[in-house]
């Protein structure tokens, strides 16, 4: 059994994790409204800021659940970007991680150490699997992926929606029985 914890605040050598708040809005909408930054991730960018709001409201609402687990990164003193992890499968202890970061803060290693933090926040409530998968348009994630220590499974094909398109992804994962807390 998964002993859900919920979003927490989560400290590593460079970052903060930690849940999203009113006042992060005008950051968030730095990538939210990117068509670059939010391309491999949302169906299309927030046109407005009224827009990025209530998507912004509505991750507030959900941690009162207590499978919700949705951080702002922050790295330096600024809200970067977020991690997330969503597609949760109780009965085999599953669930995919997803990241997204403003564009100026890309190549840092920063969705990399974010991503490496909540494989272990996960494997310590005891999920047994956590993977991830990315658009083959988009290599980057799938260094982040392999960075963390994921194992490349193979190509789904048809396995994800890309701004309202199926598409084809490339999947990756690792256990519990992969990694030492
Ligand atoms: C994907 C994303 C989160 C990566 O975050 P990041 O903090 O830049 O990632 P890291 O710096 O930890 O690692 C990125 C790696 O990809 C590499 N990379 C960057 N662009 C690349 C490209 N076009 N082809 C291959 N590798 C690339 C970098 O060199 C780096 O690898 P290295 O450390 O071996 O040099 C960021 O690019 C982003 O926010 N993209 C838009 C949202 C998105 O795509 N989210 C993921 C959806 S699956």
């Amino acid at each position: 059994m998964v002993h859900h914890m919920g979003t927490q605040e989560i400290k590593t050598k460079r970052l903060l994790l930690r849940r999203f708040v009113p006042e992060d809005l005008q950051d968030f909408f730095m990538w939210t409204g990117s068509p670059e930054a939010s391309r491999f991730i949302m169906e299309k960018p927030h046109k407005t800021i009224e827009e990025a709001k209530k998507d912004l409201d509505k991750r507030i609402a959900s941690y009162a659940k207590p499978d919700y687990y949705m951080w702002g990164i922050i790295f330096e003193n600024e809200l970067v970007g977020f991690c997330c992890g969503n597609e949760i499968n109780e009965e085999i202890r599953s669930i995919c991680i997803g990241y997204g970061l403003k564009k100026q803060h890309w190549n840092k290693g920063i969705a990399t150490e974010a991503t490496q933090a909540l494989i272990r926040y996960f494997f310590e409530i005891d999920f047994n699997r956590v993977f991830s998968y990315h658009n083959p348009l988009n290599p980057a994630s799938g260094k982040v992926m392999t960075k963390s220590g994921m194992t490349f499974e193979g190509r789904i094909r048809g396995g994800s929606l890309l701004a309202g398109e199926i598409c084809d992804c490339l999947q990756y994962s690792i256990l519990r029985s992969d990694y030492q807390l």
